[in-house]
């Protein structure tokens, strides 16, 4: 590089502030700065969708790098782009826009169109850095919402003299989302049809998949923690594409996600009731009685309020609570849920909530000020995820002083330290409450065990000091994957030729 910057094209779907349906947005609004912060020049690409305020967050249509047509089967789209700085950074956020694909729709859909919307943003995203003239050492691309673009360059790019350098790094986030649609997409996305055979790259399960391209065609792959980065290898947690991981297994490196203290620390955070820190505990009683008024649930400091924010989905263990249900509600404690999702969940913890308003309260929707009020508000943080690629809340919550309960798996493994074990090792380092085997027994075991500890002050404060202690900045990632851009990059030497 020459002492220059390395410049890193980060390509996702959603990036806080601007559009967020879970974690992903988190981490891709945080990169940025931290990559900067390691001499890297960094633009950022999301989809333009129209619910993004434009005057809010200063975004302005950029008419020189215009006449971009992106063909899609024998139609044509035309997009255009649109510019702001990701506020805190000098990062040029790009925003793409198709008024086909992201006008009056959100970041994911259940659409017919859902591959031809993401066929046109991987697409255009390299017309415009090409129009653009800036040519990046790296493109870093994140979930099947990108998975597209390092095939891409293998293929129509494979001879241009300007994407000749440039490494590609595919970030998995959830292996669980494949990108999987019918086969018509391979011709929709203009790429060769005679390349989908059983087992062969554009085939998965008889359908066509963007995470398995990404997987076969980027110079290097990440995921978002250690474990995780090898839960992915077994069949168990590959989600059908295990046989191929293992086959880039020396190309994949565990990366744990980082948090963005200025968002989530209960020491300036602006949604919250009143704020507090280990030496100012205090306020984190306020919080609480804050989140119990709002939850209409009884104001007692004494009883143990468990909080749940989350995507409703399987993934994150709601049939363990499901079967547990009575049990709990036989328990002194209360309950406060925030999530949306399946049809199936949101209406069984509707109908729980109403009927034990005293114990319950679930909110069905989405709202980023009741999340930062549960963390504040609560004693433990409910994570019994089947897996969980990293998983922020729990690292979130540690800094809140709120207890994590959470299932041993992915990125909750390796953030959280059970109490007891620690106690059993003389350590005394534990942050929360841990639980191995998938079954509702094991998840209501480790409730048992958190609400009996809460009621012995001593203990309960050490474990809360442990994790409001703990540093999981992106700090100690940011490296990491410098490192692996340069592994991208020296990969790039190797000729780009289509497998
Ligand atoms: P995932 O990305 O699998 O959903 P993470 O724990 O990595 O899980 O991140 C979830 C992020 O989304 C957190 O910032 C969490 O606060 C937020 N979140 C999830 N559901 C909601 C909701 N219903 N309302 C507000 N924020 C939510
Ligand atoms: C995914 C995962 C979650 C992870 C997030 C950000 O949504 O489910 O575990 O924290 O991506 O990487």
């Amino acid at each position: 590089m020459n002492g220059s910057k390395l410049k890193v094209a980060l390509v996702s779907s959603e990036a806080v502030p601007y559009a967020k349906a879970g974690g992903l947005g988190d981490v891709i609004g945080a990169l940025p700065k931290v990559l900067e912060a390691h001499d890297c020049e960094v633009m950022l690409f999301i989809p333009k969708y129209s619910a993004i305020p434009e005057d809010a967050h200063k975004i302005k249509i950029n008419w020189r790098v215009d006449d971009i047509s992106i063909p899609v089967g024998e139609k044509n789209f035309e997009v255009h782009l649109y510019q702001t700085t990701l506020p805190g950074t000098n990062t040029k956020v790009n925003l793409v826009y198709c008024a086909h694909a992201f006008d009056n729709r959100w970041i994911y859909t259940n659409d017919a169109d859902e591959n031809q919307r993401f066929i046109i943003f991987n697409r255009a995203v390299l017309k415009i850095l090409k129009k653009m003239k800036w040519k990046p050492d790296v493109i870093h691309v994140n979930d099947w919402p990108t998975g597209l673009i390092p095939l891409y360059l293998k293929t129509f790019y494979k001879d241009d003299p300007f994407f000749a350098e440039t490494g590609t790094v595919f970030t998995i986030h959830n292996i669980g989302y494949p990108g999987k649609f019918l086969p018509e997409t391979i011709y929709l996305a203009g790429l060769d049809q005679t390349k989908f055979f059983p087992g062969g790259p554009y085939e998965f399960w008889g359908m066509f998949s963007f995470m398995k391209t990404a997987l076969l065609y980027s110079d290097m792959i990440t995921t978002v923690s250690e474990t995780y980065a090898e839960e992915i290898l077994t069949p168990d947690y590959g989600a059908g594409l295990d046989g191929i991981l293992n086959t880039r297994k020396e190309d994949l490196i565990g990366i744990l996600n980082g948090v963005d203290y200025e968002i989530w620390s209960p020491e300036q955070d602006a949604y919250i009731a009143a704020t507090y820190s280990l030496k100012r505990f205090s306020g984190k009683a306020k919080n609480k009685a804050y989140l119990q008024e709002r939850a209409f649930l009884a104001i007692r400091p004494e009883v143990p309020l468990i909080g749940m924010i989350s995507r409703m989905v399987d993934q994150k263990g709601f049939d363990l609570i499901a079967a547990i249900v009575p049990q709990l509600l036989e328990m002194d404690i209360q309950i406060v849920i925030l999530g949306s999702g399946l049809p199936k969940y949101e209406n069984l913890f509707r109908t729980l909530t109403q009927d034990n308003p005293d114990k319950v309260y679930v909110h069905v929707g989405y709202d980023n000020q009741l999340s930062h009020e549960i963390e504040a508000g609560s004693d433990m943080f409910l994570m019994p995820s089947l897996y969980e690629p990293c998983g922020l809340n729990q690292i979130y919550s540690l800094k809140y002083g709120t207890v994590p309960i959470v299932r041993k798996t992915g990125g909750l493994a390796d953030t959280i330290i059970d109490w007891g074990a620690s106690l059993l090792s003389g350590k005394k380092n534990g942050n929360g409450f841990v639980f191995t085997n998938p079954k509702p027994e094991a998840l209501l075991d480790a409730i048992h065990r958190a609400v009996m500890v809460y009621s012995n002050k001593k203990e309960w404060t050490q474990i809360v000091k442990n994790g409001m202690k703990a540093d999981f900045s992106w700090e100690r990632s940011a490296s990491k994957y410098i490192e692996v851009y340069e592994k991208a990059i020296a990969k790039r030497k190797i000729p780009k030729t289509e497998t």
